[in-house]
């Protein structure tokens, strides 16, 4: 990072502690790494953010939100393959014993180093030798694989069973599946998105509000048959291009209809769902040309997808993943059924009826039902999917007994169904948004600084769909009515739903527009002498600095 982009860098983030846009968690207390706090306008910013994206995927009108807790069972992420599989690699260094993941000491050495592998990390290692960030020797450890989940007991006592903080809203979205399914009148496809904390105990955060340890996440998990040809409307982005990383072409720049046609984008879900977070992220402020697509590697992506492209924003740190858009294939609700022996599937009627003839084996009741008993039903459908030329007596497994079938326990079985249509596993395509991140590059895009009469002068040029305040009402002077004036007009402005505007009174106007301007606050209107004659007020605008006259009726 240069010298300049640093400074700027410690600017920014001084004026947005200053400002209650972010800070460092329980400083009075030393502070505590990867944890942060939105302050008074951070906290309304990103609750704007918050309820745009929810808007942006419910407007689609066959998605909707649920909320489910943060604290996980083990089961659950074991069933996921978070409890085996999500880990990165971290290495010690041997000087001060500062942990740092593996991956981002080669960034500046390899292209992609999320994609190797241990072995591979511990040679590039100990070729390159990388300083270590804290003490700046080269001696590194073997590489070790580190879980990166934060676990808890839930309950205590003997009663207490093992649980961790979520790392991702998803796993909720899937658990959820048949009341979801249910809701949905049992017709695919349709999505469910979340909006609330994930946990993760990254090895070493470092770049602010980039890695955190607690996060706010965004996630949309919708659930398609993969069966079912999907078309989507993309006329709507036919004059944007995009600028793609593909794993198998490089960097291109193709619109998304053209992306998905040709394959490079391997579903048009995907394609469809990378469009529509590019709007997203336009809404809240991101300069577009700072935004680009990469797709992962095979060998990078997370042990549950089959495609995954990040949206990657540039600011200050470069180009930062903000958003993953995968497509989970049926891996997570087929694990959940494994696991719990609970169906999590959609039904899917055939166009044709189809004819099955069926010739093999069943249980022979009056025989099998005194020997099995309770597992007579279970033994029955096992029985029923051996084929014609089994040997009798067999050894089945059922619920964990063995249970051995003898001749005498079952008969022919010879019939022919008429099939309307056949249960299956749901396809999932997730796109999944941290909303730190991109809050981060929202602030980062809006600050903006100039010279006005030789003083630096600070402006944060926010969209209005994410400002803290909509609106700021100056009383020139608190006298003669002009303070009742301003109240007055302050208070309608807040009656109406979904506005916010601020009174101030301190200091001159000159002052009060600067202050208004480094929070981003768009719309300033001021009450003057002329105000209390003629019901006129001043409205300036941020951008413009243009001042007009306006009715009070028509503010
Ligand atoms: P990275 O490679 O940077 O660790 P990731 O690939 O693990 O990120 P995902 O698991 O895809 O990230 O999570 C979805 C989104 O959540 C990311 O695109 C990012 O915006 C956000 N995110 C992930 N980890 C963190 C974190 N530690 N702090 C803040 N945001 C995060
Ligand atoms: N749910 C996507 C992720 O956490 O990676």
């Amino acid at each position: 990072m240069s010298n300049e982009v640093n400074s700027r860098l410690e600017r920014m983030s001084g004026m947005l502690k200053r400002r209650g846009f972010i800070l460092p968690a329980f400083e009075i207390h030393g502070g505590a790494k990867g944890l942060y706090d939105f302050g008074p306008n951070g906290g309304r910013l990103k609750n704007r953010v918050n309820q745009l994206w929810l808007e942006h995927w419910t407007s689609l009108g066959n998605i909707v939100e649920i909320s489910s807790p943060t604290i996980t069972p083990y089961e659950v992420l074991e069933a996921s393959g978070h409890v085996g599989e999500f880990s990165d690699f971290m290495t010690t260094c041997l000087s001060c014993q500062e942990v740092s993941r593996a991956d981002t000491l080669l960034e500046q050495d390899h292209p992609n180093p999320d994609s190797l592998s241990s072995n591979e990390l511990d040679t590039l290692l100990e070729k390159i030798q990388p300083p270590c960030p804290s003490c700046s020797t080269s001696e590194w450890s073997k590489v070790v694989a580190q879980n990166l989940m934060f676990n808890t007991t839930i309950g205590a006592g003997n009663s207490g069973r093992p649980g961790f903080l979520r790392p991702e809203t998803a796993q909720g979205m899937f658990t959820s599946f048949t009341s979801l399914y249910r809701h949905f009148r049992e017709k695919l496809p349709f999505g469910a998105v979340q909006v609330g904390k994930g946990y993760r105990n990254e090895i070493s955060p470092r770049q602010g509000m980039i890695r955190l340890r607690e996060f706010n996440m965004a996630e949309l998990e919708y659930f398609i048959d993969p069966e079912t040809d999907i078309t989507h409307d993309f006329g709507q982005w036919d004059k944007l291009s995009f600028e793609l990383l593909s794993e198998d072409n490089g960097r291109i720049k193709m619109t998304i209809r053209e992306a998905v046609s040709k394959g490079i984008v391997r579903h048009p879900t995907v394609g469809y769902f990378m469009a529509m977070t590019h709007d997203f992220l336009v809404a809240v402020g991101i300069n577009a040309d700072k935004i680009r697509f990469r797709q992962h590697e095979s060998k990078e992506m997370a042990h549950y997808a089959t495609d995954c492209w990040d949206a990657e924003i540039e600011g200050s740190y470069g180009w930062i993943e903000c958003v993953g858009i995968a497509h989970r294939g049926c891996y997570d609700l087929e694990s959940h059924e494994k696991y719990t022996g609970k169906t999590l599937r959609a039904r899917r009627e055939f166009t044709i009826p189809q004819e099955i003839v069926i010739d093999g084996w069943t249980i022979d009741g009056s025989i099998a039902g005194p020997a099995f008993r309770s597992l007579a039903g279970k033994v029955k459908t096992a029985v029923e999917q051996l084929p014609l030329a089994t040997d009798f007596p067999i050894s089945l497994n059922i619920d964990e007994q063995i249970v051995s079938v003898e001749s005498t326990h079952v008969k022919r079985l010879q019939k022919t169904e008429t099939l309307t249509g056949e249960w299956f596993i749901p396809h999932v395509v997730e796109p999944a948004f941290g909303i730190d991140r991109i809050i981060w590059h929202v602030l980062d895009h809006a600050y903006t600084e100039t010279t006005k009469q030789e003083d630096s002068y600070t402006m944060m040029k926010l969209s209005p769909n994410v400002v803290p305040i909509d609106y700021c009402v100056f009383p020139l002077f608190e006298k003669d009515g002009m303070g009742e004036l301003a109240k007055t007009v302050n208070h309608k402005f807040n009656s109406k739903r979904g506005i916010v505007s601020s009174y101030d009174s301190s200091g001159s106007i000159g002052r009060r527009y600067a202050r208004a301007d480094e929070i981003g606050v768009p719309i300033c209107v001021t009450i003057d002498h002329q105000s209390l004659e003629d019901n006129t007020v001043t409205v300036r605008e941020r951008n413009t600095g243009t001042q007009t006259r306006v009715h009070i009726d028509e503010l």
